[in-house]
């Protein structure tokens, strides 16, 4: 079952539990990492109005540390949410199954860059835990079989090699 991408929203709650605050640019720029698996420019774009601040200054930031990434890793990039609903909902069994049929590590890429797995917290749709994010297509009530179904037919079967 998919639902529609709830990213930008808890990007959006995130930035106003910060109270919109320039301050908090690295926390915002670290959440938005996290939910979508890299800093792209139109993300960068949305936080530097949402703050107020000018591009140059979120892009001087966030390219100063080495902690955040501005290319999409992969091809393919899946993302299961690990937050607590979703953990509680069994998200765990999803990644190893993910990790073991597609000889991919979290937070890496396969060696033929075609999928990238990455990790995030939660993304504000517990109602439908657990989520597994599959280039940016939300898995809602996901189940291993379901979320493998889906990536072999995106990717044409598993078994990469691990980087
Ligand atoms: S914990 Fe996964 S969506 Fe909230």
């Amino acid at each position: 079952m998919t639902t529609q991408d709830p990213r930008l929203e808890a990007l959006d709650k995130s930035i106003e539990e910060h109270g919109r605050r320039p301050s908090a640019l690295l926390e915002v720029l670290q959440r938005a990492q996290d939910l979508y698996g890299f800093l792209e420019r139109d993300i960068l774009i949305h936080i530097s109005k949402a703050l107020n601040l000018p591009p140059s200054r979120t892009y001087g930031a966030a390219t100063f540390y080495n902690l955040f990434r501005f290319r999409k890793p992969g091809e393919h990039v899946v993302t299961p949410c690990l937050g607590t609903a979703c953990y509680v909902k069994g998200v765990e069994e999803i990644v190893s199954a993910i990790e073991e049929e597609f000889c991919v590590e979290r937070g890496q890429s396969t060696a033929d860059g075609r999928l990238s797995l990455f990790v995030t917290r939660c993304i504000g749709a517990c109602a439908m835990a657990p989520n597994v994010v599959l280039d940016g297509e939300v898995i809602g009530k996901a189940t291993k079989e379901a979320v493998l179904e889906r990536m072999r037919r995106s990717l044409g079967g598993g078994n990469g090699e691990r980087v």
